[in-house]
């Protein structure tokens, strides 16, 4: 039967979950499922493989753990880990403004083109100036 709880919605990139919803089970299950830029991890099977302790973790069941987890600066190979342990994303009203896509910027590639581009008025500038100077 159709379902009109968001929450039961499915997407390309797996459930939709609500904050509470994570709040909650985090209070009578056993398994641990935290937030990071909008996404939902499943990371019960990582806790004893997790290189920060199991502990780091636990403490934030059910909880949004991007502070902490950009706090500890992990590595592009830990942030290829957690795609493993994806369940889902938050339904679009409980997202904050960053997002996975925001995150994968990081990565300093198009900030570098960017930046390349954004002295190009410069240069010009200084170009038609020395042909200036040279012509008079
Ligand atoms: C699925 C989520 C996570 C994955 C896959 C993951 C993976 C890793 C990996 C691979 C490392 C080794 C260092 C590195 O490569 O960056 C690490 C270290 C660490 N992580 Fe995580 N982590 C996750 C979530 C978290 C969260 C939510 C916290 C904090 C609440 C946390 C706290 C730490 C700490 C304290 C260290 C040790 C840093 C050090 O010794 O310098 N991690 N994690």
């Amino acid at each position: 039967m159709a379902t009109k709880d968001e929450s039961a919605a499915a997407t390309s990139t797996g459930r939709l979950f609500t904050r509470e919803e994570l709040a909650k089970h985090s209070e009578y299950s056993g398994n641990t499922w935290i937030i990071i830029h909008n996404n939902v991890y499943d990371v019960t099977p990582f806790l004893m493989e997790h290189p920060g302790g199991e502990e780091v973790l636990l403490e934030q069941n059910g909880r949004d753990a991007t502070e902490p987890f950009e706090d500890i600066g992990h590595s592009t190979d830990a942030r290829q880990m957690m795609d493993k342990y994806k369940m889902g994303e938050l339904v679009e009203a409980d997202r904050t403004k960053d997002n996975s896509k925001e995150r994968k910027d990081w990565s300093g590639k198009n900030s570098e083109d960017s930046s390349r581009y954004d002295l190009l008025p410069i240069f010009l500038l200084r170009y038609f100036r020395n042909l200036t100077l040279t012509v008079l």
